[in-house]
């Protein structure tokens, strides 16, 4: 097992020992998959630790469980400060942050309405999602044979834990069959997204990504890379894109948390552009891991500085 415990789970507003954090197998979530979540990461910047996008992070998590009507029983802002206090908690620089919004202990029914709303934030530390050398050499995937949900099943902009077990089908497949991801269509075949990630290509010299209709998570790194191409004057539009235009491409590339920048450099086995990490790709990745990093002002106001030590406590 490669996720390494750390000390700290805060759980409604405490912070709790990682062993601690336990449900009863009975809780709603675990027959239902009733919980929404986030992946946020904190990054060791030059100036210090900051967690990139966190309002916007919390944001989305405050609207996937407002879709699924659950009461959230703590504001943007407090989950936001709770975040940044789990980092410090734990003593961590870089962290993959993971809240957890989830139904828990009370009737074992599908009317999920008295079973108490549960939230818990732990953080680890995480790496590369997709392998150390994909990030400059571009990982290999194929085309699901399974779809992503269609409109109006499962609410896709809801980044809720049931999402999660097409995902697992997209991933399970493409592994099963020595690829590293999956890219999913939607029911119309049209390309939708990875597993855990949203995909971009380079076609004619624009940047193009699938829109919210194509059953897409309203991706934070997504929205990043649209602002990164329009700061730099890179064409880029969201558009239906066929599956074929995958192939025809001159890059492709995911964008996600987990795997922030990651050229593709095949697809089932053709060779996207000349099968190397493309230049627009780079210029966004480079623009992405400077700012991510601190190398160059925060001209967003995209990074949250994790406080210093003494200003912490458990809340
Ligand atoms: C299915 C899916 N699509 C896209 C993304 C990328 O979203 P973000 O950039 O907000 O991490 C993720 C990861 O959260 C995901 O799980």
């Amino acid at each position: 097992m490669s996720l390494k415990k750390t000390d700290k789970i805060w759980h409604n507003g405490k912070m709790i020992e990682w062993d601690d954090a336990r449900i009863h197998v009975i809780s709603h979530v675990v027959s239902y998959g009733s919980a929404v979540f986030e992946g946020i990461r904190c990054y060791a910047t030059v100036q210090g630790s900051a967690i990139f996008r966190l309002r916007e992070h919390m944001q989305r998590l405050h609207n996937s469980a407002h879709i699924y009507r659950m009461d959230f029983p703590f504001s943007i802002e407090e989950t936001s400060q709770g975040a940044l206090d789990l980092v410090r908690a734990n003593k961590m620089d870089a962290a993959y942050i993971r809240p957890i919004v989830l139904r828990g202990y009370g009737e074992a029914g599908v009317n999920p309405y008295d079973c108490p709303i549960e939230v818990y934030m732990a953080c680890w530390n995480w790496g590369r999602y997709l392998g150390d050398d994909a990030i400059k050499n571009g990982v290999d995937v194929c085309v699901s044979s399974w779809n992503r949900s269609a409109p109006n099943t499962l609410p896709q902009m809801s980044k809720a834990a049931a999402n999660y077990m097409n995902s697992q089908l997209i991933r399970m497949e493409a592994m099963a069959n020595g690829y590293v991801e999956g890219i999913a269509l939607d029911v119309n075949g049209y390309v939708s997204e990875g597993s855990g990630e949203n995909v971009f290509l380079v076609h004619e010299g624009k940047v193009l990504t699938p829109p919210l209709a194509s059953c897409v998570l309203p991706g934070i790194t997504r929205d990043t890379m649209m602002a990164l191409c329009r700061d730099m004057d890179i064409p880029v539009a969201e558009q239906m894109i066929p599956r074929e235009m995958l192939y025809v491409a001159d890059e492709v590339f995911f964008a996600g948390t987990a795997v922030e920048v990651t050229p593709v450099r095949s697809i089932d086995k053709i060779q996207v552009g000349n099968g190397a990490r493309g230049p627009i790709t780079k210029k966004l990745q480079d623009e992405f891991y400077a700012l991510t990093g601190g190398k160059k002002p925060d001209r967003h106001g995209w990074l949250t500085p994790v406080p210093a030590p003494a200003t912490v406590g458990a809340r």
